[in-house]
């Protein structure tokens, strides 16, 4: 490209109309004019938080259901509603949130007592104290006081998996021995992470439990409506836009968040094609694109054994028509450890990598029985063919090879 020509590329950017009005509004951290279909989740936890007013400990309370289905908004709005009610009355009532899935904030007992702290008011050292202490201060602080604190616990199960569940028995049972009462509100999209914690905390966390379920396609349509209001500028969406990201993210999980993702990344598409509007063509492309772009974060996280195997995999895949089976990869997998001086791992160990792949959809193995030689798995690519390459070569860098 000559150098002027990016230039007046963009300069063109600038004053070539944009579809969108507010980028913004689809984004998950805005905080939309109104939260919809969820008025009875809203008026539960209403309920079992409104004693706090009366400066009595309320009932501990459990949140789950499928990621993208508004428990992380809802929690947030009916709590600083309540926060604010508190204020204007100068009740000592305090709520702190805190998110368990940032690192800097709880990943440790340490830095979750100190996160809170800081909430309460006190700073204490990031790191150096025992946790003990950490303890004994925010004991003091409870001590000193009569109000009442509820702690929202987002995320909690990562938490939990992390540390385990003894932080949670001693903050449910905290309030037998101070003055201030916290009592917990613990959100999770794991369904089965309450049915793995111990017994006892399980019956004090979920002392009142409250089901936030999928949206229907109905109900996502909705929500998109109104954030497309915002979001993008008058007659941009074409008919049937809304109705196409709703029926897709009403089939993953009713998730919203995903159907927000899909609406935005299709407005993009449509702009960068300097199309007029957002077309039903460009919400496939964008589905396609968001499927590729979760492949390469799953892919860069995982351990280089894992992207050995799925390396062979694609490798084999590209040079040969039809199935490929375990044994074939495997053999190309040695050859690659040999090469770049890995210790394999066993046959089985790699079977199983295989399989964990096929759970998310990148390839699709099939067992198929050869008779009297045993059984042995078929496996084919998931993914669009034209895809592969970039794969490869993105596995490529990231084995450094
Ligand atoms: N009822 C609703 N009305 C308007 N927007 C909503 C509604 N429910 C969810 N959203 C939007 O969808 C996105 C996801 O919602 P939220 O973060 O509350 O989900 P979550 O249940 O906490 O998911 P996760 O388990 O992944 O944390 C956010 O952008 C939120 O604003
Ligand atoms: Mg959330």
């Amino acid at each position: 490209m000559a150098k002027s020509n990016l230039g007046s590329y963009f300069e063109n950017f600038l004053i070539k109309d944009s579809l969108f009005r507010s980028k913004q509004a689809l984004q998950t951290n805005y905080d939309p004019e109104a939260i919809l279909h969820r008025d009875e989740q809203m008026q539960q936890i209403a309920d079992v938080l409104a004693p706090s007013l009366r400066m009595e400990k309320p009932s501990n309370l459990f949140l789950y259901g499928n990621t993208g289905t508004g428990k992380t908004l809802t929690t947030k709005y009916a709590t600083s509603e309540l926060a604010s009610v508190a204020k204007k009355q100068s009740l000592g009532l305090r709520t702190v949130y805190i998110n368990c899935k940032l690192k800097r904030t709880a990943d440790t007992e340490y830095r979750l007592i100190a996160q809170l702290l800081r909430d309460l008011g006190r700073e204490v050292p990031a790191t150096g104290l025992p946790t003990e202490e950490l303890y004994k201060i925010l004991f003091n602080i409870l001590n000193s006081s009569n109000d009442v604190i509820i702690l929202i616990l987002d995320e909690i199960d990562y938490l939990v998996n992390k540390i385990g569940d003894g932080f949670l028995y001693n903050f449910t049972r905290m309030h037998e021995s101070t003055n201030s009462k916290i009592s917990i509100i613990g959100i999770s999209n794991d369904l089965t992470f309450i049915d793995n914690v111990d017994a006892r905390v399980k019956s004090s966390l979920s002392e009142e439990e409250i089901v936030f379920p999928p949206y229907n396609a109905y109900q996502i349509q909705n929500i998109l409506r109104e954030r497309a209001k915002v979001a993008f500028k008058e007659d941009v969406i074409s008919p049937g836009v809304i109705e196409k990201c709703a029926a897709h993210a009403a089939r993953e999980h009713g998730d919203a968040r995903r159907a927000l993702e899909l609406l935005r990344v299709a407005g993009e598409i449509a702009e960068r094609a300097s199309s007029k509007k957002i077309l039903l063509a460009h919400i496939d492309e964008a589905e396609n694109k968001i499927d590729r772009d979760r492949i390469y974060d799953v892919v860069s996280t995982q351990p280089r054994q894992y992207q050995l195997t799925l390396f062979s995999i694609i490798s084999l895949a590209s040079a040969k028509k039809g199935a490929i089976f375990t044994g074939e990869i495997y053999d190309f997998y040695k050859s690659l450890c040999d090469r770049f001086n890995v210790r394999p791992l066993t046959h089985r160990r790699i079977s199983d990598i295989i399989a964990e792949y096929d759970m998310l959809g990148i390839v699709n193995a099939k067992i198929i029985s050869k008779g009297r030689y045993g059984r042995t798995r078929e496996i084919t690519i998931s993914l669009p063919k034209e895809s592969l390459g970039r794969l490869s070569q993105f596995l490529e860098k990231e084995l450094g090879l």
